[in-house]
């Protein structure tokens, strides 16, 4: 090689070394609401490697997780617009966006998390029919944490008598309040982000949410008591903005349907094993852990009277029985 020949190829060399990797085709921004140490985020993980991979690298899934785009709810209203692209968020959070996702918060609707699931995936293609007309936004999948259960700093619940006078946070939908309401409480609703200050600060006495959020979210450092309402699994949905899914060619179109369903079916997997692990941990950071209250039959009772007056807040009573049928069917 003369001289000439070597400084060329040296050059080239260096334009390759200093060249970025080949751009992505399309951004993809996902927001959560919790911390990285919750399932939601490790499921989130999941979903971005099987989306760059399933798409070869042509969609490039950014992760912000923490409500740093905002909250559960104003980024639900920016997937309509189109301005981010994708979210995970707790049902009870979409659900005043759009109600159709509401048939999923019924209480007492699941004995168990396997009845959610089957519930959750026999109701994505139905969803899917209603929610872009309803909210400009499609599910991809469904996360799950199992029940939510009841957290406070007061006193052990184990009846109905013990709950009243509590100041419970609810997430902030009508179906929420209402149920607690059938409690006997007067329920404060309040966006994600400001329970663990509210707590703290003893504007509330309590809030609901799974096993494993307790962890994640620390919880056990300003609660003492835990019962297990088993009232309310906490389901989940990725959702995307239909005008940027509608933007897709039709193979990332399908990527993204298949990144979102084995997303999904890790970050049960994980919630199950981390859901067995926090109830341990939190034994041994001196919370009470209570189990079902004593009546559960009466909280049944009064929660469940409600299910005819939720239907104006859930799609309607045509869509209730459509899809009530649909997740009796497939729990069978
Ligand atoms: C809520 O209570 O608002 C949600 O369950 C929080 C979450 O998305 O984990």
């Amino acid at each position: 090689m003369n001289y000439l020949t070597k400084r060329l190829s040296t050059a080239a060399l260096a334009l390759l070394v200093a060249l970025p990797a080949a751009a992505a085709e399309y951004t993809m921004r996902l927001s959560h609401g919790d911390n990285e140490n919750n399932p939601t985020h490790k499921g989130a993980l999941k979903f971005e490697e099987l989306v760059e991979k399933y798409s070869d690298g042509r969609i490039d899934v950014q992760i912000f997780p923490s409500n740093q785009l905002g909250s559960e709810q104003e980024v639900a209203q920016a997937l309509r617009m189109g301005s981010i692209e994708s979210e995970i968020l707790y049902t009870g959070n979409l659900v005043p966006l759009a109600p159709s996702v509401g048939v999923m918060m019924l209480p007492y609707a699941f004995t168990s998390n396997e009845e959610a699931h089957a519930a959750m995936d026999a109701l994505k293609g139905p969803l899917n029919e209603r929610l872009p007309k309803e909210a400009g936004v499609r599910v991809l999948g469904y996360f799950e944490k199992g029940f939510r259960v009841l957290t406070n700093g007061e006193r052990e619940v184990k009846t109905l008598e013990d709950l009243k006078g509590l100041k419970i946070r609810v997430s902030k939908n009508n179906i929420a309040i209402e149920t607690f309401k059938s409690w006997g409480l007067d329920p404060i609703p309040m966006a994600w982000a400001e329970v663990f200050p509210a707590l703290q600060q003893g504007v509330i006495d309590g809030q609901e949410n799974p096993y494993t959020t307790a962890i994640s979210s620390k919880f056990y450092e300003v609660q003492k008591y835990i019962t297990e309402v088993h009232y309310l699994i906490w389901s989940g949905p990725i959702i995307v903005s239909d005008r940027f899914y509608q933007g897709l060619p039709e193979d990332l179109q399908a990527a993204l349907d298949k990144a979102g369903e084995e997303a999904a079916s890790y970050e049960r997997e994980v919630s199950a094993k981390e859901t067995a692990a926090a109830k341990e941990k939190l034994v041994e950071l001196g919370m009470t852990l209570t189990g079902a209250p004593e009546d559960e039959e009466k909280w049944q009772e009064a929660a469940k009277a409600l299910w005819p007056s939720f239907a104006a807040d859930i799609g309607g009573e045509e869509w209730v029985n459509e899809a009530t049928q649909i997740m009796n069917e497939a729990i069978g």
